[in-house]
C-alpha cells in the first residue's frame, strides 16, 4: 500500500481490497456493530469538483462510524481562492484531520496530494483518472447481488474515455480469472490506450463495438455511463457525442433474465426510468452499497501501517503533454514515469509520455 492512501485500488493487494469487500458485506448486515469505531476520529472532505453520491456516502460514513466531518465543497469558499497550493492545502488539513477524501478536476491531483499529507488521502475521483471508491462500491454491488467476480462478461458502454469509474473498474477486474471486457463506445470515446495494455497484459480479453443491441444478450452484467460533458473541449463536441446510447425497454428485451445493469450515476439520459423498475437494474442499490464500503475502507485505513513509498515511478526530465495532467499545473511536482512494454506512462495520470 501507498503509505496508507488509497489513489489506485490497485495500492491495496487483492487480498486486502477483498477483505474491504468482506467488511462492507459484514457492516451492510448490522451498521449498529460499528457505530462507535470511528468515535474521537475525523474526516476531512476536500471536494474541489461537484459530487452528490461520492461526498455523502463518505460524510454519512463516518458519520455512522462515531466519527465527525470537516471540509469544504466548494474551493472558492477556501483558500484555494487565494491561490493556496494543492501541496499547502494538504499539509495543513492533514494537521487538522485523521483521514480525507478529496475529488479534484485535475488527473493526478490526489496523488499528488498524498504526497505533503500525514494522513491517509483517498482519491475520490480526480479528473478523467480514476475513482476507486466507486470500484469498491462496485466489487460490493457485484459480490453480493452476483455471488462471484470470477468468469465475467462485462460491457462497459458510454464514455470510456473520460469515465473514471470505468478505469478504475477495469483494473480491479484484471485480476480476476476470465474477465471479458466489451467496450461499448464510439470511435471518440474510445478506452485510453493505458487501460487497454492493462488489460492485454493481465491476460484478459476485450473486443471494442459500436452497438450496444448486438452485444447486450451476450453479457453478464452492463455498466452504463453517463457522457462526461465537463471533460469536453467544447459544448459542440459534447453535443456530437450525446444520446448515442440509451438503455431502454426494447434493448433490455433482448439482455439475459440474469443481467445485472450497473451505473454510477448521476444519469442524464443514458438509461430511461421505465428501466429502474427491472429487476436487473442495480443502479440505486449499488449507491446505497456505497456507504458500507466507504465505511470498511475507512476502518481498514485507519488501522493499517504501511511505510511503502508514495511514489512508484522514475523521475524524468520529460514533461506530460496532457494538459489536465497535474504536473502542468502544480509545477513543483517532479514528473515520474512508470514503464511498460516499449512505452513510458505519465504516473500521475497515465497518459503516455513522448520521450523525444
Ligand atoms: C461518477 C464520477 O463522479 O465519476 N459519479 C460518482 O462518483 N458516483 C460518475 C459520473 O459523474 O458520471
Amino acid at each position: 500500500m501507498r503509505k496508507n492512501h488509497v489513489i489506485d485500488l490497485n495500492d491495496l493487494s487483492k487480498e486486502q481490497w477483498e477483505h474491504v469487500v468482506a467488511l462492507a458485506t459484514r457492516i451492510s448486515k448490522d451498521p449498529q456493530a460499528y457505530s462507535s469505531y470511528c468515535e474521537n476520529k475525523i474526516l476531512a472532505t476536500l471536494f474541489f469538483e461537484p459530487s452528490t453520491r461520492t461526498q455523502m456516502s463518505f460524510q454519512t460514513a463516518m458519520l455512522r462510524l462515531g466519527g465527525s466531518v470537516i471540509g469544504f465543497d466548494n474551493p472558492m469558499n477556501s483558500s484555494v481562492s487565494k491561490g493556496e497550493t494543492l501541496a499547502d492545502t494538504l499539509h495543513i488539513v492533514s494537521g487538522y484531520a485523521d483521514i480525507i477524501a478529496m475529488r479534484h478536476p485535475v488527473e493526478g491531483a490526489a496523488l499528488a496530494g498524498a504526497q505533503y499529507s500525514r494522513c491517509p488521502v483517498i482519491n475520490a475521483g480526480d479528473g478523467g483518472h480514476l475513482h476507486p471508491t466507486q470500484t469498491l462500491t462496485d466489487l460490493v454491488t457485484l459480490s453480493n447481488e452476483r455471488g462471484s467476480l470470477d468468469n465475467m462478461t462485462i460491457g462497459f458502454c458510454g464514455d470510456l474515455k473520460n469515465g473514471r469509474t470505468v478505469h478504475s473498474l477495469i483494473k480491479a477486474l484484471c485480476h480476476y480469472p476470465n474477465t471479458t471486457f466489451v467496450l461499448i463506445s464510439t470511435n471518440e470515446l474510445t478506452l485510453p490506450i493505458r487501460f487497454k495494455e492493462i488489460i492485454e497484459a493481465s491476460g484478459c480479453s476485450y473486443r471494442e463495438v459500436y452497438s450496444l443491441e448486438e452485444v447486450i444478450g451476450s453479457l453478464d452484467v452492463l455498466y452504463m455511463t453517463r457522457i462526461q460533458k465537463e471533460r469536453f473541449a467544447s459544448e459542440e463536441l459534447y453535443e456530437q457525442q450525446k444520446n448515442v446510447y440509451v438503455l431502454d425497454q426494447k434493448k433490455l428485451d433482448l439482455a439475459r433474465p440474469d443481467l445485472k445493469i450497473l451505473h454510477p450515476l448521476p444519469r442524464v439520459d443514458e438509461i430511461t426510468m421505465e428501466v429502474d423498475k427491472d429487476p436487473r437494474a442495480l443502479y440505486f442499490k449499488q449507491a446505497r452499497y456505497g456507504v458500507y464500503a466507504r465505511m470498511a475502507l475507512i476502518i481498514t485505513l485507519l488501522e493499517s501501517q504501511s511505510n511503502d513509498p508514495i511514489l512508484h515511478g522514475k523521475e524524468t526530465v520529460h514533461c506530460c503533454k496532457n494538459p489536465n495532467c497535474v504536473t502542468n499545473i502544480e509545477t513543483y511536482l517532479k514528473n515520474t514515469t512508470i514503464s511498460s512494454g516499449t512505452t513510458e506512462f505519465c504516473e500521475y495520470c497515465d497518459a503516455p509520455i513522448e520521450l523525444n
